[in-house]
């Protein structure tokens, strides 16, 4: 696949992985991408995962036409993109690695060498001249581990942008890529927007008219939607208007009264209420909602004087990626001694700018009348 008259894709679509970085289920699989930059030097951005090694270097000798790569340049550790680093420079002994200071410490843990007879080391503005382009190297620790570095071809205006802009999927699925890439960004580098917001910075000063992530499509048009989407997750920013509701519920009793709500919410002409039961969705998915709307109702029971264990990590899953800027409800349930709530709220308690609900709900093991009168008149508070 051409990006350019001298610019190629040559990464490998993974069909066969049950879980992405051992945890997110990925159902329509997962792209490793990889570029070859052929100019009168000839540059290869980053490798594969371990499983497309041979995939990978053929695509490489396809488009090359004979020649042999000068350069590997390798953005970021991770061993998705970086596993072949050391089957490329066996099968080319001239090329040299282009890497951050931090990528050879790692590559010196993988592989037992940091190269040091074929590296070049290159820090925060540092360039290589290809011939016909100049790449030009911007260090984005954190986005998404400290090592990555991206890269800005000056001839093709394309950022090369390691994770940025990256999603859960092959590319041969036709998918919406919002919907996958907050999935992802927010699962993966959702805790760096600080590091983030400096990326986007950095790279507003660049002429970027294509972005070339390291999983996901190409992106070749209408950057402005993607950039402003990855501004506005990074900064922790409410991307639509709407309700989540996040549950457990062991009996039914509390789903009842989340449906209660579910219904009065819509009733109340709320644009979106999302209902996510935590025991049985995907919670990547739920975290990503958390992220998304800026209104969120946690409903759980009391458990062994805690929460529900799926509400435990739900809520462990927001505040380690920085949850804040909300407004946030509590229902809980509880026979003898409910307590639900209170711990919900000592969870949350470093998370910045959070408005608590006034009308928030306590069930005694089933939906009251009361209980019914509680749900309407949070429908409405959160409605206004
Ligand atoms: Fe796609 Fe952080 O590796």
């Amino acid at each position: 696949m051409n990006i350019t008259d001298k610019v190629y894709y040559i990464g490998v679509n993974d069909r066969n992985i049950d879980l992405f970085e051992g945890q997110f289920i990925v159902p329509n699989g997962m792209a490793y991408n990889s570029y070859a930059i052929i100019d009168e030097k000839i540059a290869i951005m980053d490798t594969v995962d371990i499983n497309f090694t041979n995939e990978w270097l053929g695509n490489i000798e396809a488009v090359l036409n004979g020649r042999k790569p000068d350069y590997l340049v390798v953005q970021h550790m991770e061993p998705d993109h970086s596993a072949n680093i050391d089957n490329f420079l066996r099968k080319y002994p001239d090329a040299t690695v282009v890497s951050s200071k931090i990528a050879f410490q790692m590559m010196n843990q993988f592989f037992g060498t940091d190269y040091a007879e074929r590296r070049i080391v290159v820090a925060e503005g540092d360039s290589l001249d290809l011939g016909g382009r100049k790449l030009t190297f911007y260090t984005a620790p954190m986005v998404h581990w400290p090592e990555v570095i991206v890269t800005y071809d000056d001839f093709d205006k394309i950022l090369f942008s390691a994770d940025g802009f990256g999603k859960f999927g092959a590319l041969d699925t036709d998918e919406d890529w919002a919907c996958e890439a907050r999935r992802y960004y927010v699962g993966i580098v959702g805790k760096y927007g600080v590091q983030t917001q400096a990326l986007l910075k950095k790279a507003a000063t660049l002429d970027i008219k294509k972005i070339c992530p390291l999983h996901g499509p190409v992106l070749t048009e209408n950057l402005g939607y993607y950039i402003d989407l990855y501004n506005t997750w990074s900064s922790y920013g409410v991307e639509s208007e709407g309700v989540v509701i996040a549950y457990t519920s062991v009996y039914g009793n509390t789903k009842k009264a989340v449906e209660y709500l579910a219904e009065k919410l819509r009733e109340n002409g709320c644009p979106k209420v999302t209902v996510n039961d935590l025991a049985r969705c995907d919670m990547a998915e739920a975290v990503e909602d958390a992220f998304r709307y800026g209104k969120i109702v946690l409903a759980t029971t009391t458990y062994n004087s805690d929460v529900f264990p799926f509400m435990r990590t739900f809520i462990d899953a927001l505040t380690e990626r920085g949850y804040r800027n909300r407004t946030i409800a509590f229902i809980e349930n509880g026979s003898w001694a409910p307590t639900a709530a209170t711990v919900m709220k000592k969870m949350l308690e470093k998370s910045k700018n959070i408005t608590y609900a006034e009308n928030n709900v306590q069930i005694k093991s089933a939906v009251s009348d009361k209980n019914l009168e509680q749900l309407e008149a949070l429908a409405k508070e959160l409605c206004e």
